[in-house]
């Protein structure tokens, strides 16, 4: 008889999660490119707090996905499992509470629908975004297209394709949870990759999205706050999260009932993602910068190290002065306040955020 201990199996480990393509799309895949076996980071919201599955061992959730339709499939396999203890986890049956009905559990099954669906699927919505990038393999020169699409549950299918793709949340956002669909004014993008076959046909293929919620804001405007947002695994830290921010922000721009953007509970790693793209955004902004730092711009380290003004709305903080108290009493950057609130709703970026991005920007131009 095995110890307890073998009984027992992390959740994280276990579970493993594959996007899969068609046999065609995998053809013009770069040696270095793979979308399969990869790993949650949270399971605590399906197995528990302590992330353990007991009653097996060498226990293997088998998880796939059609890489564009988001089809799943299940398999749970194991050395051996304990049969007589009533303690024994139902792996299958504690899942299925958090995906919708309809998986395959036979793999031929599964593979002709990944066939199927790779040629049917498309994005549900309106294209809202796009960039592309070249291709990571020397056999397949070109580029890869991305786009970006904007859906809600009144689009159809749209209801479907989220109960699908809403587990990502679960498995990667910390203390993420299901949003209620029953609430009125969700708003989702939908980041997906657009693949050219050798026949010049193209795929998609999902890699993350973002859901959005609209809050009415008296007396006739809208706050768009960012909710939720995820790239998955094999897609990350290249540049695809930045992307997708961009395309929030400019699809806000172009809305105009809405007034700004918000973000709830941003994660470390997302509010320096924004942060990032935030900043690029005002460096680029010629006018922004001419008027808030000065046609020179702003160099050197003058004033014992305070903003030297040259023509600019940026005040310098008089000596002795605490950092940030310039902006009528209140905490905040050193701005002229009516100055920096026109800019902050022409750009529909959120107080707060506006303030510290000012400040960031007031310490890049110290030296
Ligand atoms: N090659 C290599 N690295 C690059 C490239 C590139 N071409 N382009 C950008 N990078 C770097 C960036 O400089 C950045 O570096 P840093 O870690 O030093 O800051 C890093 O990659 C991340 O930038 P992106 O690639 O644009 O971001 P990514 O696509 O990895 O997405 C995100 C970031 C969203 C946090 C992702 O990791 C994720 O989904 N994590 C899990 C879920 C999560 O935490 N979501 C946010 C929750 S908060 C909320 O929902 C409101």
């Amino acid at each position: 008889m095995a110890a307890t201990s073998d009984w027992t199996a992390n959740s994280n480990e276990a579970l493993v999660l594959s996007l899969v393509r068609a046999r065609e799309d995998k053809q013009v895949l770069g040696d270095n490119e793979s979308y399969e076996a990869f790993q949650p980071t949270f399971t605590y919201p399906i197995y528990g707090e302590d992330e353990k599955i007991y009653g097996y061992q060498d226990l293997v959730i088998d998880l796939r996905f059609a890489s564009g339709s988001l089809a799943q499939f299940l398999s749970v396999h194991y050395a051996e499992k304990l049969v007589a203890s009533s303690t024994v986890d139902d792996v299958e049956g504690t899942l299925k509470q958090f995906v919708p009905p309809g998986w395959e559990t036979d793999e031929e099954a599964f593979l002709a629908r990944v066939e199927k669906d790779a040629t049917s699927f498309t994005p549900i919505g309106r294209r809202v975004y796009s960039y592309t990038r070249p291709t990571p393999s020397a056999s397949t020169p070109g580029d890869i297209e991305y786009e970006v699409y904007h859906a809600t549950f009144d689009d159809p299918g749209f209801r479907e394709y989220h109960r699908r793709m809403q587990i990502f949340i679960l498995l990667y956002i910390e203390a993420g949870s299901y949003l209620n669909e029953e609430e009125d004014g969700w708003e989702f993008v939908v980041l997906f990759e657009k693949r050219k076959r050798k026949n010049g046909t193209a795929a998609y293929h999902f890699i993350g999205y973002s859901s959005l919620y609209n809050f009415y804001c008296f007396p006739e405007n809208v706050r768009m706050r960012l909710s939720q947002f995820v790239i998955l695994p094999p897609y990350q830290r290249q540049g695809h999260g930045s992307e997708l921010y961009k395309a929030i922000y400019q699809y806000i721009l172009t809305c105009p009932a809405v007034s700004e953007l918000t973000v709830e509970d941003p994660a470390e790693a997302f509010e320096d993602l924004r942060d990032r793209n935030d900043l690029r955004m005002l460096l680029a902004d010629e006018q922004f910068m001419k008027e808030g730092f000065g046609t020179q711009g702003v160099t050197a380290s003058h004033g014992g190290g305070r903003v030297q003004k040259t023509k600019s709305h940026i005040r310098a903080a008089p000596m002795g002065a605490p950092r940030g108290t310039m902006s009528q009493g209140k905490m905040g950057p050193p701005v002229d306040k009516a100055w920096a609130e026109k800019w902050r709703k022409d750009l529909k970026i959120a107080t707060r955020q506006f303030q510290r991005l000012v400040e960031m920007l007031i310490m890049l131009h110290l030296d």
